[in-house]
This record gives C-alpha cells, sequence and structure tokens, in this order.
C-alpha cells in the first residue's frame, strides 16, 4: 500500500539533523523579503477600516514547523503593524496562532519560543491541516504561510497504481519527465490551492491580509532540470541501490512518491486568480539570497534529510536513513551537481487582501 498518512512534518527536536538547525536555506529566502513584508503591510493593512476599536491583532502562521524562521516572520509582522499604530485608537496587543499538522513538534515550537516573544504576543497553538478550517470565521488579520503550499494534502492517487498509466515507476516524486504523472500531481495542487483559499477566505477578516511564499519554476522549467530536482532523484537512485542488498525493495519503492508539487509561475498565479474572495495585491518573483551560490554537498544533504526523513521512515522504516543519506553523500561527492547546467526554481511573494 502508498504511505497512509498525509502528514510529515519536518524532522522534529533539536537534534544535529532536526529542522531547526537545518532552515537557514528558508531563513535566507525570508530574510530576503523582510522588507518587501513590511511595506506591504504599512502600504495595505489599514486598522481603521478594520475597525478603529481594534484592541488584539490576530496573526496566524500556516505551516509554522519547529521555528526558527516562524518566530522571525511573525516579529517582523508584528513590529510593521506597530510602526502603523498610530493609526490605531486604543493599545494595541497581539495574539499569535502557529498552525501545523498535529503530529508537527509543537513542543519543541514552544518550548524554543525566544523570551523577546513574551509580553510581546500571546501564543496559540493550532493543529490542523491548512487545506481545511483551522480557526474561527473572521478571526485573523494577518496570515502567513512560507515555503508549504508545494505540500499536497495527499499523494496523488494513481500515481502508486501499477496498472495506472500515471504510475511514476521507480521515481520517487514529480520530477516532470513523465507527463500523466505531472497531471496527476497538477489536478492535485489545483484542488488543495482552491482548500487552502477557501478556508483562508473564510478565517481572515474583510480586508485582513494573507502572505504567501514559496517556491515555483519559471514557465518552462521543469524539476528534473533543476538542483533541488536532480538531489531528489538521487535519493530515489540510492533508495534503488539499496535494494539490491534488500535494504529496502524494488516493490516498496513503486509505492512510494512524494506528495509534493512545484507549480510553474503563471499556473500558479492562475489557480490563485481564480479565487473571487481576495484581491491580489501583489504577485512577484523574488530573488532568494542564495540561488547564485553553489550549495556544498553538506548543506544540501542535511537540508533534504531535516525535510523528507518523516515520510521516508514512515514508508522504508527508521533503519534506512542514515544509510541513505550516506550513499548519497557519496554519490554526490562522485558526480557533483553542476550549479551552471542546472536551471533554477524561482521564489515567489504574494501578497492577497480579503474583499
Ligand atoms: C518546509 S516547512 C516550512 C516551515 C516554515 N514555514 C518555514 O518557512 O521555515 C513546511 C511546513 O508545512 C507544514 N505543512 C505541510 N502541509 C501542511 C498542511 N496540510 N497543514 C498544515 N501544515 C502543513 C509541514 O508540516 C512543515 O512544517
Amino acid at each position: 500500500m502508498p504511505t497512509s498518512s498525509h502528514s510529515y512534518p519536518m524532522s522534529s527536536g533539536d537534534d544535529q539533523h532536526s529542522y531547526i538547525h537545518n532552515s537557514s536555506y528558508q531563513k535566507s529566502g525570508i530574510d530576503g523579503i523582510e522588507e518587501k513584508t513590511r511595506r506591504c503591510i504599512l502600504e495595505n493593512f489599514d486598522l481603521l477600516s478594520l475597525n478603529c476599536n481594534l484592541s488584539t491583532i490576530r496573526i496566524a502562521d500556516f505551516g509554522c514547523s519547529t521555528g526558527p524562521n516562524t518566530f522571525h516572520v511573525v516579529q517582523n509582522i508584528i513590529e510593521a503593524v506597530k510602526e502603523n499604530r498610530e493609526n490605531s485608537l486604543v493599545p494595541l496587543e497581539f495574539q499569535v496562532f502557529f498552525n501545523d499538522q498535529p503530529n508537527n513538534d509543537f513542543n519543541t515550537l514552544f518550548r524554543t519560543q525566544p523570551p523577546s516573544s513574551k509580553g510581546e504576543y500571546f501564543s496559540v497553538g493550532v493543529p490542523g491541516s491548512f487545506y481545511g478550517r483551522v480557526l474561527p470565521r473572521n478571526s485573523i488579520h494577518i496570515g502567513h504561510t512560507s515555503y508549504t503550499t508545494h505540500w499536497l494534502s495527499e499523494i496523488p492517487e494513481n500515481v502508486c497504481d501499477k496498472n495506472s498509466l500515471a504510475w511514476n515507476k521507480y521515481y520517487i516524486h514529480c520530477n516532470n519527465l513523465l507527463e500523466d504523472v505531472t497531471k496527476a500531481y497538477k489536478v492535485q495542487f489545483t484542488k488543495d490551492m482552491k482548500s487552502f483559499l477557501e478556508a483562508r477566505a473564510n478565517e481572515i477578516v474583510p480586508q485582513g491580509l494573507m502572505i504567501v511564499l514559496g517556491q515555483c519554476f519559471p514557465d518552462g522549467v521543469l524539476h528534473f532540470e533543476t538542483w533541488q530536482g536532480v538531489v531528489v532523484d538521487r535519493i530515489g537512485d540510492c533508495l534503488m541501490d539499496m535494494a539490491k542488498p534488500g535494504v529496502t525493495s524494488e516493490e516498496a519503492i513503486e509505492l512510494f512518491s512524494i506528495p509534493v508539487y512545484f507549480p510553474q509561475f503563471s499556473e500558479l498565479k492562475r489557480e490563485i486568480e481564480q479565487h473571487k474572495s481576495f484581491t491580489m495585491e501583489m504577485m512577484e518573483i523574488v530573488s532568494h539570497p542564495l540561488e547564485d551560490i553553489a550549495l556544498s554537498n553538506e548543506f544540501m544533504i542535511s537540508m533534504f534529510r531535516a525535510i523528507l526523513s518523516t515520510i521516508i521512515i514512515e514508508h522504508f522504516g527508521e533503519g534506512v536513513i542514515d544509510e541513505l543519506f550516506d550513499r548519497l553523500a557519496k554519490k554526490l561527492a562522485n558526480d557533483p551537481i553542476d550549479f551552471k547546467v542546472c536551471k533554477k526554481h524561482v521564489n515567489y511573494f504574494i501578497l492577497l487582501k480579503r474583499k
């Protein structure tokens, strides 16, 4: 059977393999748009038009993981709202909703919250899939999500079915090499994006904001042409190599496909524009501070290990992880990724306003 759970949080805890210690790539992306986020809030978040007696601003970070990135995001949003505070007739307080899947490591999240957050805002953990409602109607003034919506709500059904045209064979993700597989992923992505926006449209107050940061492809670029696509394909190759001595099996690999889909820019734009509850105030490709840097093998391996360990362990068992990533290290050392040849994912920044 394909992997049954639909929730694969980032590596928990705060050891050397945890997301906390291996999320600096995402942190750089967040830092890169900090000023843009601040300006967007200053220009688009009008406390008076929301309610002149408003005294509690409610902020939600959807798919917050374990930190520390979410804490930076929240702090930046709060500072920007405070800069606007001369608009407000009453002193402001902040309540922050940290959302992620129920099996996210919320204990580590709250245990590692910066001391400065106390007194700055009141925290609430919100377990649940952001593809459905997780918060009350009309309760959120500013929603945020970063590097999350490429995770689909489920594995597109047919991609693990050997009898389907959309079977993903021995590939372990949507690398865009098989047209029917790409189509199946695209269908799921379209459904999920609609559910995400519908849920947020219910939760965010009229005139409230939703900020989305993520990765997509420039139009025409395919996943297997990018360094990220190459790394995941190599992880698949390592799993196949491990089937020979029986550590994994070909049957298990045939039933494994990671539920992640990166859309092309115009595809993403189309999906969002179709949703009529928000106006799109901004949708831009933004530079990522590390985009022109050839990353070290060690950096890439640690990053992918923190992102993919949960789903790999659930499907192949805990015992494969160390060997898998050791093998990946050897593969990348013997055959380094040529960053000059690889095409690039891009980062996008979207600002939506609830009508
Ligand atoms: C790459 S991490 C990003 C974490 C953080 N936002 C950041 O920028 O560093 C993706 C996060 O999205 C969460 N996620 C994925 N699908 C989700 C869903 N359906 N509902 C809630 N969280 C989800 C994962 O559990 C994970 O914590």
